[in-house]
């Protein structure tokens, strides 16, 4: 049998069969927790302390202390690849409240749990099928409000999401935009949205309750870089389905055409020009020492 996964957890590492947290724990009662998905690109671990820095923003939102400092926690997640021998990896990081009793007041649970899992990164999508694009739905599940269960805050509560992808497969499609309670999009259930026409590339703000994409404002600057005009701006439903070029970002996802939305094809049908553009230059980008932490030695 092949060496077992290790798994990290509040500074120790258990083969995958054997890490576990307490069915108490308030992150599995009531999605009381925050998280991080991250890649490793041939070693180098792609924007790491932006994700280190949101998630400790999102535990900040919802009053959950993190037990390290963020060196600490990077350096969990480097020892934790060097220990599985990975080099192209997903990477989670969760904060769960920890422990308590079955009541929901925080203030019970007296540790939070540290955990990070690491596996070797999946193809998402063959190189075919990125090319192919993805079609969405419109959700009929409006996104969380900004002064509610915003997903701007990463947490553990993603129903809000769940529920619109129960859509998208009821529909037969492989995902859904998710629109704000105004009627403007957001995000679809795991990626950011953007939209070109004309040549400019536009994406919706976090004031729709959209999380603040790390793939997304990198994507941003490399399409600034590339002399694109880049608009982040309030998107209609009749101008997502009327662009030239729709894609979407996330750290799984990378950068993914979208060529079809609520039946309608998007543009030519096939991935746009500037779609490829960036596909072809984040490729590069995300495997650049320059763009994340290195987690092995020259
Ligand atoms: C709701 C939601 N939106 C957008 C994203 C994309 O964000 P990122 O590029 O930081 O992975 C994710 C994935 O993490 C997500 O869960």
């Amino acid at each position: 049998m092949s060496k077992e996964p290790l798994v990290y957890i509040n500074g120790e590492y258990y083969p995958k069969s054997k890490a576990a947290v307490s069915v108490y724990d308030h992150g599995f009662l009531y999605g009381d927790g925050v998280f991080e998905g991250i890649r490793e690109y041939d070693g180098i671990i792609f924007m790491l302390r932006e994700h280190i820095d949101r998630l400790y923003d999102s535990a900040k939102a919802i009053m959950l202390e993190i037990p390290m400092t963020k060196e600490e926690i990077i350096n969990a997640v480097v020892e934790t690849l060097r220990r599985n021998e990975l080099r192209d990896a997903y990477i989670r990081l969760v904060v769960t409240r920890g422990v308590g009793d079955l009541g929901l007041d925080p203030r019970k649970c007296k540790n939070s749990n540290v955990i990070i899992i690491t596996e070797p990164a999946l193809t998402l999508y063959s190189k075919e099928a990125k090319l192919k694009g993805i079609s969405l739905i419109i959700s009929s599940v409006r996104r969380d409000r900004v002064d509610a269960t915003t997903h701007q805050i990463k947490s553990m509560n993603y129903l809000n999401s769940i529920l619109a992808k129960l859509e998208a497969i009821n529909a037969g499609a492989d995902d859904a935009v998710m629109l704000d309670d105004r009627g403007f999009v957001a995000e679809t259930t795991s990626t950011n949205i953007f939209i070109v026409k004309n040549g400019i590339i536009a994406t919706p703000p976090p004031t729709t309750g959209a999380l603040p994409g790390i793939t997304r404002a990198f994507v941003m600057r490399l399409a600034k870089r590339l002399g694109y005009h880049v608009e982040e701006r309030e998107i209609t439903p009749f101008e997502l389905i009327t662009a030239d070029e729709v894609f979407v970002t996330g750290t799984g996802a990378e950068i993914l055409p979208v060529t079809k939305i609520a039946g309608r094809t998007v543009g030519d049908g096939k991935a746009g020009k500037i779609t490829l553009r960036l596909m072809e230059r984040f490729e590069k980008e995300c495997r650049d020492p320059a763009n994340g932490v290195k987690v092995y030695p020259d």
